[in-house]
């Protein structure tokens, strides 16, 4: 059953999204339409991040997930992806002392040994400074892919098996989900794609099952309060419905 940790708490059946995963996408576009290089296209799209980051929990959302870089982005040209490493190092590092102070821990997704070493010690040190707050969670996906992770936790799994911890027989949803680089987080309730794109490019795809999609034109940059608001609203315009049936079905079938 696609359920996750804490779905007992309000959220999944409740009206309001508690986890908002974002596809951040449109920052190449927003720096070619105003004659800038992409690069500074990606750095206004970390001021847009912040203003999201703040935004969140006044708009109710508890966890945010959000896509930085996936496995795919390698093939692009070594000095945009040596500037979006260099992004995710100095937005952690200006901003890790006030997330800190706001209660907020930090977890970053993927597959982190295949980032330089420096990337890593940042990463490594943020998990460790804010690992007992417990106000907000913030997730960044960073050489992440959702194939790369499943089959990540497929290895954990079959090592298991072959070293007799495990009987594969038994193998759940839930011991799958437990290996994930998302264990413990609640499956999200919405994931949101800026920038006019209507696809998945390969993020959450297990986690996703049952999220609510919904699609804004916006580009990154622009994102923040308004926007965030107004994916919000559509979302609780949606009847989520689990494979069951509506309450109004329950009500009417009684
Ligand atoms: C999103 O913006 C940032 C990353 C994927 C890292 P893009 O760089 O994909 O922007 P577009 O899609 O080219 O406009
Ligand atoms: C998805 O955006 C990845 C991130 C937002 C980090 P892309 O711009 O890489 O996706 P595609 O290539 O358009 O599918
Ligand atoms: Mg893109």
């Amino acid at each position: 059953m696609a359920s996750a940790p804490g779905d007992d708490e309000e959220g999944p059946t409740g009206h309001g999204a508690r986890h908002v995963a974002l596809i951040m996408d449109g920052n190449g576009r927003w720096a070619k339409s105003r004659g800038l290089p992409r690069t500074l296209g990606h750095r206004a799209g970390v001021t847009a991040l912040k203003r999201t980051v703040e935004a969140a929990p006044r708009l109710g959302v508890r966890w945010l997930t959000v896509f930085g870089f996936s496995t795919e982005n390698w093939r692009r040209p070594a000095s945009e992806v040596s500037e979006l490493m260099g992004l995710l190092k100095s937005y952690v590092k200006s901003d890790l002392a006030r997330l800190h102070r706001e209660g907020v821990r930090v977890r970053i997704l993927g597959r982190r040994t295949e980032l330089p070493d420096d990337i890593m010690d940042v990463i490594a040190e943020a998990e460790r400074l804010t690992q007992n707050n417990d106000r907000f969670f913030l997730q960044v996906a960073f050489n992440y892919g959702g194939q790369s992770d499943i089959a990540d936790a497929a290895r954990r799994l079959a090592k298991e098996v072959s070293q007799g911890l495990i009987d594969p027989d038994q193998i759940t949803e839930a011991m799958f989900a437990a290996r994930l680089s998302t264990s413990g987080a609640p499956y999200p309730d919405l994931i949101v794609r800026t920038s006019g794109e209507k696809r998945i490019s390969n993020f959450l795809l297990w986690e996703a099952a049952y999220a609510e999609l919904v699609f804004q034109d916006v580009l990154w940059p622009d994102y923040g309060e308004a926007p965030l608001r107004a994916a919000l609203e559509e979302f609780q315009r949606r009847q989520r419905r689990f494979g069951g049936v509506g309450v109004d079905d329950v009500l009417a079938a009684g």
